[in-house]
C-alpha cells in the first residue's frame, strides 16, 4: 500500500487542496518518535491563510482514518505526525515482498524504453587513473540499477585511443621500442616513451615536424600506423580488463573515439548547411552565445583535423541510429562540464530527432584524490588503480586472516574490491572526496565490509534455524517490537530508493539506505533472540532475516559489491 497516498487522501478531504500537492509535502520524519509519517502544515498556511497549528489541529479533528491502518495522528508543533499500524505495516511489507522474493525490488517500468550507460572511458596508453576508476564504479552501478528497473541497458566504454598523441609514441617506438619489455606494466612503459618523444620534440624542431607527418599518414589509414596503434591499444586494454576483471565490470561496447575520426568531414558539412558555423583564425566554430554558452565549440582545427567534440558529435549520431536511444548518460568528471554542454548544445543542430538530444545527460561527478603523501606517485611513475586494489586485497586478508573461512583468497578479494567500490559510492557523487582506504575497510564503520558482514549475518541466521517459514502461516501480532518495525519499514521503501536512485542517477542513495538497514539488523539481531522458543515469534523473525538478506543482497549487486559466503 501506498501510505504517502493514503494519507494525503485524508488530507485533502478535510483541506480541499489538491491530492497531488499534498502528497509532495509528506515526508518520513528523521526521528522515528516523530512518526512515520509527518505533514508539515505550513506549507497549507499561506493557501488556507491560518496558522500552522490550527490547520494541524483542524485536520486532526476532522481527518477520517482507518485506525487499521494508521494506529495514531498527533499535533506536534504544526506537524502531523502518523503513525502506521504494526501489524498493516507487516502484512503490506511481506505480501508485496512475497510476490517477489528473491527478486525484490525489480521491476518492469523501463520497459521498451533504452538507456545507454556511457563510463570509463580511459585513453589508451595513459594510466587508468583514480577518476576513471571512480566513473567506472558509478556507472557499471548505474547500468545495473538501469536493468534491474527493466531497461533495455548498453554499456559503452568510450576509448580514448584517438589524437596527435598517438603519432608522437609511434615516432617514439620506432626509435626506442625494443629497449623495453611490454610483458609488465606496458602503460607505463609507453607513459615513458611518451615522455621522451616529447622531451625530444621540445629540443628539435624537425622530430615534432615529423610527428606531424606521421599523424596526417595515421588519419589516412597508413598500415604501419595503424599496426602500431593497434598495439598499443591492445597492451592497454590487456591492463585496464585486469582492473576490470576485479571490479566485475563488463561493457557492451568499447568503440571508442578513433571509430568517429573519419566522420569529421560528414560532421562539419551537416553542421556548416545549419549557418551555425563561422571561421575563427583558421579554426571553424560553432557559436553558443545564443543559447547561453560563452564560448564557442570547436569543430575543426584550423589544420583540418578532427577533434574531441567532433568525434563525440559523430557517436551520438551513431548512438541514436545504432540504439534509438531515450537516454544516453556520460558518466564523466565535473571538469569536463562545460565541453560536454557545449557538445549537447551542438548536437541540438545535427538535425536528430528531439528525442535523441533531450536524452543526453552528464552524470558528473566531482575531484577525487588520495591522501596528502599516501601511495603517491614516485618519480617516474604514476599512481596505479591497480595498486590500490591490490593493496585493499592483501588488507583484507590480513583482517580475516585467523577467521574459519574456506576460501580465503575469494573472500579478501570480495571484501577488498567491495570496500573500495563502497567508498567510492559512499557519497553523493558530486562531492569531492579524498579517497581513505582504511577508513574504507573499517569492518564497523558506514562501509562495504559492514554491509557484507551483516548480510552474511543473515544468511547464518537463516542457515541455523534451517527454514524459511512460508508467509502466510506468519502470525503478524508476534511483530511488537521497534526494531523489527523499524526494518520493516526499510525493506518496505526499497522500491521508492531504487526509483529515486534511478531518477538522480545516483547510487549513493541506494549505499546510505543500506547502510540504514545493515544497522537496523543489527539492532534488531541484537535485541530479539531469532531463535526463539515461541515458534510463532521464531517465524516471524526468521522470515524478517529473509527479507533483510533479499534487500542486501540486491542492493549490494545494484553497486556492484559481491556478497562473501562467509567473512
Ligand atoms: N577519455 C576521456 C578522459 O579520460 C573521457 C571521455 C568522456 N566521454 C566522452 N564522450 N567525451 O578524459
Amino acid at each position: 500500500m501506498d501510505f504517502k497516498s493514503y494519507i494525503a487522501e485524508a488530507i485533502s478531504k478535510v483541506t480541499n487542496i489538491d491530492k497531488k500537492e499534498i502528497k509532495s509535502y509528506v515526508e518520513i520524519p528523521k526521528d522515528e518518535t516523530n512518526g512515520d509519517f509527518a505533514f508539515p502544515c505550513f506549507r497549507l498556511a499561506k493557501e488556507l491563510k491560518q496558522a500552522p497549528v490550527n490547520i494541524a489541529n483542524n485536520i486532526k479533528d476532522n481527518i477520517e482514518i482507518d485506525s487499521n491502518i494508521i494506529s495514531k495522528v498527533d499535533v506536534v508543533n504544526g506537524f502531523l505526525n502518523f503513525y502506521i499500524a504494526n501489524e498493516c505495516l507487516a502484512k503490506e511489507t511481506i505480501q508485496k515482498f512475497d510476490a517477489q522474493k528473491e527478486d525484490y525490488g525489480k521491476s518492469n517500468i523501463g520497459e521498451g524504453k533504452t538507456v545507454i550507460v556511457e563510463y570509463s572511458s580511459p585513453n589508451i596508453a595513459k594510466p587508468f587513473h583514480i577518476g576513471h576508476l571512480k566513473t567506472t564504479i558509478i556507472g557499471n552501478s548505474l547500468y545495473k540499477l538501469y536493468k534491474f528497473l527493466g531497461y533495455n541497458t548498453i554499456g559503452i566504454n568510450h576509448l580514448g585511443d584517438y589524437g596527435t598523441q598517438f603519432a608522437k609514441l609511434i615516432e617514439g617506438y620506432k626509435r626506442w621500442g625494443n629497449e623495453y619489455d611490454f610483458s609488465t606494466d606496458p602503460i607505463d612503459k609507453l607513459a615513458d616513451i611518451y615522455k621522451r618523444i616529447n622531451a625530444l620534440c621540445e629540443d628539435d624542431e624537425k622530430v615534432l615536424e615529423e610527428c606531424r607527418e606521421t599523424f596526417k599518414k595515421f588519419e589516412d589509414g597508413d598500415p604501419y600506423c595503424i599496426e602500431l596503434w593497434n598495439k598499443f591499444k591492445e597492451l592497454s586494454l590487456i591492463e585496464f580488463n585486469k582492473i576490470y576483471d576485479l571490479l566485475g565490470v563488463k561493457f557492451d561496447s568499447y568503440k571508442g573515439e578513433a571509430s568517429y575520426a573519419n566522420q569529421r568531414q560528414e560532421i562539419v558539412s551537416i553542421l556548416e548547411k545549419t549557418g551555425k558555423v563561422t571561421e575563427s583564425q583558421g579554426a571553424k566554430i560553432v557559436d553558443l552565445e545564443d543559447v547561453g554558452i560563452s564560448t564557442p565549440c570547436i569543430i575543426q582545427k584550423a589544420n583540418g583535423a578532427s577533434i574531441y567534440a567532433t568525434r563525440d558529435l559523430a557517436a551520438i549520431m551513431y548512438r541514436a541510429k545504432t540504439y534509438d536511444y531515450d537516454k544516453c548518460l556520460y558518466v564523466v568528471g565535473e571538469e569536463q562540464s562545460l565541453y560536454l554542454k557545449q557538445v549537447f548544445a551542438v548536437a541540438k543542430y545535427l538535425g536528430l530527432d528531439e528525442k535523441y538530444t533531450n536524452g543526453l545527460e552528464h552524470v558528473s561527478y566531482g575531484m577525487i584524490r588520495l591522501p596528502e603523501g599516501k601511495m603517491s606517485s614516485r618519480k617516474g611513475n604514476f599512481f596505479k588503480v591497480q595498486d590500490l586494489l591490490d593493496e585493499a586485497i592483501s588488507k583484507s586478508k590480513e583482517i580475516i586472516q585467523d577467521r574459519d573461512i574456506e576460501d580465503k583468497d575469494l573472500v579478501a578479494k570480495q571484501v577488498g574490491v567491495g570496500a573500495v567500490i563502497f567508498e567510492d559510492l559512499a557519497e553523493s557523487r558530486t562531492k569531492n572526496q579524498v579517497f581513505d582506504l582504511k577508513e574504507a575497510l573499517n569492518f564497523n564503520g558506514e562501509t562495504g565490509p559492514y554491509i557484507q558482514y551483516m548480510t552474511v549475518r543473515t544468511n547464518s541466521v537463516i542457515e541455523k534455524a534451517g527454514y524459511i517459514p512460508s508467509s502466510n502461516s506468519l502470525n503478524l501480532s508476534k511483530i511488537t517490537d521497534r526494531s523489527s518495525i523499524k526494518l520493516l519499514k526499510l525493506i518496505d521503501n526499497f522500491e521508492n530508493i531504487l526509483l529515486d536512485a534511478m531518477h538522480k542517477n545516483e547510487p549513493s542513495i541506494i549505499s546510505r539506505y543500506l547502510i540504514d538497514v545493515a544497522q537496523a539488523f543489527s539492532t534488531f539481531y541484537n535485541e530479539n533472540k531469532i531463535l526463539s522458543e515461541d515458534k510463532e515469534e521464531q517465524d516471524v523473525r526468521i522470515y524478517i532475516t529473509y527479507m533483510t538478506k533479499i534487500v542486501l543482497t540486491n542492493g549490494l549487486h545494484l553497486l556492484g559489491i559481491e556478497v562473501p559466503k562467509k567473512m
